[in-house]
């Protein structure tokens, strides 16, 4: 029964804060900016603070996923097996019918509580790329890339690599439109506004 907790990662990762914290503020998130349900892009329509806590949540309930299954002292693949059902339920939520985000934000409470110098190297790189390209997506991919490097040169067990691979693999996925745009120069920077909703 233990594989029970993989529907249960699941859930927590489907839950939207995105989009239910924007409806607070009567809006619709999948419909202005790049339509994406983070972070990033309620700051665009927002500004900091719901940005922050949607940020907040959607790092915590991938570390939440994670800390269930080690306290119920469930084997090493199926921790890892958690952290990609919870990052999978953020992008393809069952609230949103099997749409949604880009889970990087999932992806890095995951990881913090899988490996937590792992997580805080990984951050540090990919907010450093934020910073100074002021492109949150590009920030987001090389992250994403730079835990499966980290994780390699830490010497960590084959677990934890296999599962930065999956999260970078999702997060190169979600971000296939993005790198378009990079490629194409129109890319939004962080802290460009977005046109007001429809
Ligand atoms: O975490 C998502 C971020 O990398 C990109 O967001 O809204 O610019 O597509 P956005």
């Amino acid at each position: 029964m233990d594989w029970l907790i993989l529907p249960l990662a699941y859930l927590f990762g489907s839950v939207p804060a995105g989009v239910l914290v924007a409806r607070v503020y009567k809006l619709d998130i999948r419909k202005v900016g790049s339509g994406n349900i983070g972070a990033t892009n309620v700051l665009r329509a927002l500004g900091w603070g719901p940005a922050l806590l949607v940020a907040f949540f959607d790092i915590f309930k991938g570390g939440l996923a994670v800390l269930i299954a080690r306290a119920l002292g469930l084997d090493d693949l199926l921790i890892a097996a958690c952290a990609l059902a919870a990052v999978i339920g953020h992008n393809y939520s069952v609230f949103l019918g099997f749409r949604g985000g880009k889970g990087v934000a999932t992806s890095f409470g995951t990881i913090l509580v899988i490996d937590p110098l792992l997580g805080l190297g990984t951050a540090v790189v990919a907010i450093a790329v934020m910073v100074l390209t002021r492109f949150v997506s590009a920030g987001s991919i090389i992250g994403g890339l730079v835990a499966v490097v980290l994780s390699i040169a830490m010497g960590l067990p084959l677990w934890k690599i296999l599962v930065c691979v999956g999260l970078a693999l999702l997060i190169v996925w979600t971000h296939r439109e993005n790198i378009g745009r990079l490629r194409a120069g129109t890319e939004r920077r962080l802290g460009e506004k977005t046109r007001a909703p429809e």
